[in-house]
């Protein structure tokens, strides 16, 4: 008798042998009936089967590798929800336990035992809250003082990653970019304290500038911030989006003030999921007291059979990543951590070293601060290129490297750079295999008689630009 089943997904059918495997996977609607645990799980799994090995992706700053006992742990709590604290009230106080680790790790002379602080998704939501709380606080003094508190403004540099945009447009704060040129590569302290006044919120220095790998220098800052806080009788703050730099800093630059000690920094935030060397999303944002953070954005619910006090801008969210980062500060230590950033940052100036010494490549920095860092075609060579770095990126993604190629911010737009972020997972051999394919794209496109697509459409790119500054309607383009 026929087997009507054989095809259609019972315990007998093979995976490849079976009816799904001749249709397109399910677009627009949910197919009509259930399939096998086994195909459906070969069906999603294939489609993304092809896609870049994440340890190969040095385009992201978000960890990729955590040891087997990482995974496990995470994978067992893969179905706790961190908002249900009073159904896991360890993982709560497990929460709280990272945030004490951490704000001694940034110098927290908050004495409290539990310091204040929260979790978010990424850096995103830290940063987030980190500007809501210097919002609320400005906007209280200017209500108790009885002033306007309708035109907030945030400073920082051109060199911003795009949540503060986001920021500035969902909590409709202005937002006033110090701009950064070749020579100013980071914040400068003057230039920002120029564009204050007494509607600024914070100044944001960042520990880490997503587009360059760079590090403001919070230290002169805080100090020009002083003089001009005691002159004119603001006091404005610093939020340090340390999103890369906050797990960097404390364990390979410790003499080096940015944090806590500093006099304004009151409230940092950074990525458990970057340095902090958990798996994606993971985010901290830590208080130099508490009474810094504003009353307003504490939210007391009862209904999970309990008063729970909650920060953060999310309700659920998975509590897999708190147990991961708890884990790894057991695990590793401070000593750990540090072997690990070491050998990061190693690896990264070893190529920064070797990718200067390509003929045709010039480095944006000449240091090396944080495990990532940007270079550019050398300007004399770009002349007369025929490619870009949009084509060295598509010669690497055959390899299997993702090493992104990108324009600058604002007033640098001109620079197409690479990157690479160097992480845990990545080592020596990796980056002598990286660089042999990266001098192996540049020799095989220096053969080309003729202009690539890429080629072709920056230099349509550049004469419009050309025209553009010549009719005096642009200054700052070039
Ligand atoms: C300086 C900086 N701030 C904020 C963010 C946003 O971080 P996340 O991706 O963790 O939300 C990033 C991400 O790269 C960053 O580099």
């Amino acid at each position: 008798m026929e087997d009507l089943n054989f095809r259609k997904g019972d315990a007998k059918t093979n995976v490849y042998g079976s009816d799904e495997m001749l249709q397109p996977a399910p677009v627009d609607k949910i197919p009509l009936g259930p399939t096998t645990p086994e195909i459906a799980y070969q069906m999603v799994k294939d489609e993304t089967f092809s896609q870049t090995q994440p340890r190969l992706n040095l385009a992201t700053f978000v960890t990729t590798y955590m040891d087997e006992y990482a995974t496990k742990l995470m994978n067992e709590a893969i179905n706790m929800n961190f908002i249900d604290e009073t159904e896991y009230p360890r993982v709560a106080i497990m929460s709280s336990k990272c945030i004490n680790i951490i704000a001694n790790l940034w110098n927290s002379p908050e004495t409290n035992k539990w310091k204040a602080g929260a979790l978010g998704i990424g850096s995103s939501e830290a940063c987030m809250l980190g500007g809501i709380a210097a919002w609320l606080r400005w906007r209280k003094r200017r209500q108790d003082a009885g002033k306007p508190f309708d035109k907030p403004n945030l400073v920082m540099s051109s060199g911003f990653q795009v949540v503060w945009e986001k920021f500035a447009q969902l909590w409709q704060i202005e937002m006033r970019q110090v701009p950064l040129t070749l020579e100013k590569t980071t914040l400068d302290p003057e230039e920002a304290l120029k564009m204050c006044d007494e509607n600024t919120i914070c100044i944001v220095p960042i520990q880490g500038v997503t587009w360059t790998g760079l590090n403001d220098d919070v230290e002169a800052l805080d100090k020009a911030l002083d003089a001009y806080n005691a002159k004119t009788g603001y006091e404005i703050p610093i939020h340090v989006d340390a999103a890369s730099g906050g797990f960097i800093m404390p364990f390979l630059n410790p003499e080096k003030k940015w944090d806590f000690r500093l006099k304004w920094v009151l409230s940092i935030s950074t990525s458990g999921h970057k340095f902090g060397l958990v798996y994606p999303g993971l985010g901290w944002t830590v208080w130099k007291d508490k009474k810094y953070l504003p009353a307003e954005m504490s939210f007391t619910v009862n209904y999970l059979g309990a008063e729970v006090t909650q920060v953060g801008l999310n309700y659920s969210r998975p509590a897999a990543q708190v147990l991961g980062q708890y884990y790894q500060f057991i695990r590793l230590g401070f000593e750990g951590y540090k072997n690990i950033q070491y050998n990061s940052m190693e690896i990264a100036k070893y190529l920064h070293e070797e990718i200067g010494k390509i003929p045709q490549f010039k480095n944006y920095a000449s240091d090396v601060v944080n495990p990532l860092f940007v270079w550019y075609m050398d300007p004399e060579y770009d002349k007369t290129a025929k490619w870009t770095l949009y084509d060295v990126q598509d010669k690497l993604a055959q390899s299997g490297w993702m090493v992104p190629a990108y324009t600058l911010p604002a007033n640098l737009q001109q620079f197409v750079v690479m990157r690479v972020v160097v992480r845990q997972g990545f080592n020596r051999d990796m980056a002598d295999m990286l660089l042999g394919d990266i001098k192996n794209a540049v020799a095989a496109l220096d053969k080309l008689e003729y202009p690539t697509p890429t080629r072709i459409a920056f230099e349509k790119q550049e004469a419009v630009t050309e025209k553009f500054n010549h009719n005096g309607r642009s200054s700052s383009a070039k």
